[in-house]
């Protein structure tokens, strides 16, 4: 698969409206641009992101292109809710909505950690690839440990985490765990929702219905999925000095990509995009030459000095 892929929670819900027309011309602007991943979730949009990628699949035949989803986040978040039983229910909902028998990539959806520990679970998916309804599974994560704990299992096929130039903790133990384990690690919210790409001030405004206006602080789910977990005001200042860091040729956000994909052990990015110019700037970001020694060295200085205490406690 293509080293940058496509997020497509904004095609969805939750980062303001977007209408079916502006989504499909997303999905087209990838294919084009040569991105053959996408991620997806039953519950972006309950169910909308799964049925427009489908819609535009269906319209082009031609493409080869992998696509993960997710599941386990309808429902309440118990341990008890992550059996057999379910996993087989939400996976035909899902085969419905992407109108295919067997589906690429299923992850389970940031679950409760004890779900990481469980025999039972990691049978169960394992009886979703003997039957045919999964090629494979994965896992999306919310800490370190969670992810460690998935790689240690012997038929995880990838580990979901957020790495970006504020999110730095998976560098040091998870990469070279999965690269070992041979696990592949899809590196998510990688410009940090948006921070990276040096664009906001203090005084942005989101829309209502944007996380970024009503998961600040976690209110409705993990609060690192939210600018990476960086609280605004220190993001928007430290994205500026990042921004100063991008060489010639770069953007902010295509430094940022551009890091991330030249850590050792990551397969693909996944920038979330809700124009075709975001998609095509994003997937050229596979192009450029590798960093140079200063700049690694000037993104991990800001990193250390400005955001690591905030956020590697918890993630
Ligand atoms: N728990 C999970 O498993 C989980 C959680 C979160 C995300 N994800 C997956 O990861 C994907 C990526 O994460 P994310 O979408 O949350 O965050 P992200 O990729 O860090 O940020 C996406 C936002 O950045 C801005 N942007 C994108 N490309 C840009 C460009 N070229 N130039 C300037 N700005 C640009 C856009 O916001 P504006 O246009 O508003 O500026 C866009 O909505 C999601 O779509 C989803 O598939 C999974």
């Amino acid at each position: 698969m293509s080293v940058v892929g496509l997020g497509t929670w904004q095609l969805g819900a939750d980062w303001g409206d977007i209408d079916d027309k502006d989504a499909l011309a997303v999905l087209e602007a990838a294919a084009e641009a040569g991105v053959t991943f996408f991620d997806t979730a039953d519950v972006y949009g309950d169910g909308r992101s799964e049925q427009t990628i489908a819609a535009f699949l269906r319209g082009r035949p031609d493409l080869r292109v992998l696509v993960a989803t997710k599941m386990g986040r309808r429902v309440e978040q118990i341990p008890q809710n992550y059996v057999l039983d379910n996993f087989r229910a939400w996976n035909d909902r899902s085969r419905r909505n992407l109108g295919v028998d067997r589906i690429d990539l299923v992850q389970l959806h940031c679950p409760p950690t004890p779900v990481y520990s469980s025999d039972e679970v990691f049978d169960a998916l394992d009886t979703l690839v003997d039957e045919g309804r999964v090629a494979a599974y994965g896992v999306s994560v919310e800490t370190t440990a969670e992810a460690l704990t998935a790689i240690a299992r012997p038929n995880v096929a990838s580990v979901q985490i957020i790495l970006n130039p504020f999110r730095m903790k998976p560098l040091r133990e998870v990469l070279p765990a999965a690269e070992k384990a041979g696990v592949g690690i899809i590196a998510r919210v990688p410009l940090a929702s948006g921070l990276l790409s040096g664009t906001y001030t203090k005084d942005t405004v989101f829309a209502a219905n944007d996380h970024r206006t009503f998961n600040r602080h976690g209110e409705s789910f993990d609060q690192g999925e939210t600018f990476s977990g960086v609280d605004f005001e220190t993001g928007v200042e430290a994205a500026a000095e990042f921004s100063a860091l991008a060489p010639e040729g770069y953007t902010p956000a295509q430094l940022a990509l551009r890091w991330i994909i030249q850590q050792p052990g990551v397969s693909t990015v996944i920038p979330g995009a809700r124009s075709p110019e975001q998609v095509r700037a994003n997937a050229a970001a596979a192009e450029p030459a590798p960093l140079s020694d200063a700049t690694l060295t000037a993104i991990q200085d800001l990193y250390d000095r400005r955001i690591k205490d905030q956020v590697e406690g918890r993630w």
